[in-house]
């Protein structure tokens, strides 16, 4: 960069000189040395604006390569950044598998148990897998997987009856040897051959060839609420029956409300359970039947199996607890119940609900009372006494004593506001159901919904009530929330339910839809 400048300066300085210099007296020397100073002033003009034109790129290159620095740092920074977010994402993902594999293994043994039944190996396994592995939460793999615990529980039962119709079947073919053909029949089974044309069936098989499966139905049974359709099915990817179900649902215009029951009837079978239009169910009056007295059992209804009988005198029912929503049939149960119970000569107190259903009742029956809901209390308290009395009895004198039954129809309503009043109704009420099974001592409770005790809604079931009141009975309900609560399995078939009877019973093993007798007059 000196030259340059040394250029310019040395010229610069020439022409100033010459101009300094040059006498105009001298004409000969001035007019020369003017011209030669113009010259180089012009020269050293020119070199200074090559140079500011040099140090103008120069500025321009710098700022160039300062913002190319910029750009880079940044681009560095956003790397490394995304570097390490990829590395957090991946440390999660690690996380969330090792605790999924940690409660697949978990789960495991119930896997194996219904592989060893279905015999599909691996199936529920990659089910499970597949459920995971599609971004499904681990509490609906795990629901799905006790689903299946249910589901095998059933095939097994199922498998048991089949069995012992086989049995039956064989027993009375060789008694007849060569003469009448045999046929098995059932109190109030309807079996049907497969009608192809079936708008029912035709829905079915159209949602097995949307979702890529083969079906065949193989035989339509009729219950007195709802049919049930089982189809053949073939396949290793258990994803593929929940998309079966949802398409079937869609196919028969079956709501987003209502469940659809579906579920694994035998190996490489499937049950739907499709609701009747409210004119094709079948009613049954209450029969007449014969009593033991003594006895304690309810006559509950029909079911495709059969008639649906429990005994209070069982350990898994001795207490019940009855849900549905308004003009799902409660009351109805509860009038039957008390007249089962009053027929085998038992003491019944009706708390709670209408009591002016059970006007007719008052005249047949010196053993029944009837209270207002406010009463309630008052009675909780003498079956509590009761309960003391009795459990000092040796067991020849508790053989003596009559059964007791409580039964309080809308709970909510009988539930005390008063703090204090409502801790003693809880606890008096738990202690009768927890020791009244051993006494003869009998509860039967009636809500429109299941809730949780809570602090807003303190009139609720309160849960440790809840579990001491074994038999479970669930009517229609609107939201499966309530049948979650009430049943043990499969809650949501609550509202598959169709209202007017149609209920589900459960308690230990016992898992049976029936359709409960009309109790209208008494038998
Ligand atoms: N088992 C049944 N068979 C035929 N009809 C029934 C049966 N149960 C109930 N119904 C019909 O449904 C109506 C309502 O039944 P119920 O009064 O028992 O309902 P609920 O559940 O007690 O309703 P709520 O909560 O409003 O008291 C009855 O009047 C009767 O006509
Ligand atoms: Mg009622």
């Amino acid at each position: 960069m000196f030259l340059p400048w040394l250029k310019i300066g040395g010229s610069g300085l020439t022409a100033v000189v010459l101009v300094l210099t040059a006498s105009p007296k001298d004409i000969k020397l001035f007019t020369p040395a003017n011209v030669v100073a113009i010259t180089l002033a012009s020269y050293a003009g020119l070199e200074l604006r090559k140079l500011q034109k040099h140090y103008e790129d120069k500025e321009r290159e710098e700022d160039m390569l300062a913002a190319m620095k910029d750009t880079q740092a940044t681009e560095q920074l956003q790397y490394l950044s995304s570097a390490s977010e990829r590395k957090r994402l991946n440390v999660d993902a690690d996380k969330e598998t090792e605790r999924q594999l940690k409660l697949l293994q978990q789960t495991a043994p119930l896997f194996s148990e219904v592989l060893a039944v279905t015999g599909q190996n691996g199936a529920v396994s990659r089910m499970a897998l597949g459920m995971i592995q599609n971004g499904e939460s681990l509490g609906n793999v795990l629901l799905a997987t006790s689903e299946a615990e249910m589901q095998l529980e059933q095939a097994k039962l199922q498998a048991q009856i089949h069995h012992r119709q086989l049995e039956l079947q064989t027993q009375q073919v060789l008694k007849s040897a060569n003469t009448q053909e045999v046929t098995v029949t059932n109190s109030i089974k309807g079996v049907s051959d497969v009608a192809p044309q079936s708008p029912k069936i035709e829905g079915l098989t159209k949602a097995a060839k949307v979702v890529g499966l083969q079906t065949q139905c193989l035989r339509v049974d009729k219950a007195p609420s709802y049919e049930r359709l089982i189809f053949s099915v073939k396949t290793e990817d258990f994803n593929s029956l929940s998309k079966l179900k949802a398409a079937t649902k869609l196919s028969l215009g079956i709501s987003e409300k209502s469940d659809l029951p579906f579920y694994i009837y035998a190996p490489e079978q499937i049950a739907v359970e499709i609701p009747l239009l409210p004119e094709d169910r079948t009613y049954y009056d209450f029969p007449q039947r014969q009593w033991q007295s003594g006895e304690r059992l309810i006559v509950l209804g029909q079911s495709l199996d059969g008639e649906v009988v429990i005994n209070l005198a069982s350990e898994d029912t001795p207490q019940l607890l009855c849900v549905g929503t308004t003009g799902s049939g409660k009351s109805n149960l509860f009038r039957a119940i008390a007249y089962c119970l009053l027929m085998q000569g038992a003491r019944v107190d009706i708390c709670g609900g209408k009591v002016s259903d059970y006007e007719d009742f008052a005249e047949r029956f010196p053993s029944i009372s009837l209270n207002d809901m406010g009463k309630t209390f008052e009675y909780v308290g003498e079956y509590f006494l009761e309960c003391d009395r009795r459990n000092k009895m040796t067991k020849a004198e508790l053989a003596q004593e009559s059964a007791w039954l409580l039964e309080i129809d809308e709970y909510k309503g009988t539930v005390p506001l008063d703090d204090n009043l409502r801790k003693t109704y809880d606890q008096q009420l738990c202690e009768v159901a927890r020791r009244g099974r051993g006494l003869k001592i009998h509860v039967a409770i009636g809500l429109q919904r299941g809730s949780k005790r809570s602090k807003d809604d303190p009139q609720a079931l309160p849960p440790d009530l809840r579990d001491n009141l074994p038999c479970r009975i669930a009517f229609r309900c609107v939201d499966a929330t309530s049948g979650r609560m009430i049943l043990m399995r499969r809650g949501e078939a609550v509202t598959s339910l169709q209202g007017r009877g149609d209920g589900i019973v459960q308690s230990g093993l016992l898992d049976r839809r029936f359709q409960a007798y009309r109790f209208e007059t008494i038998p």
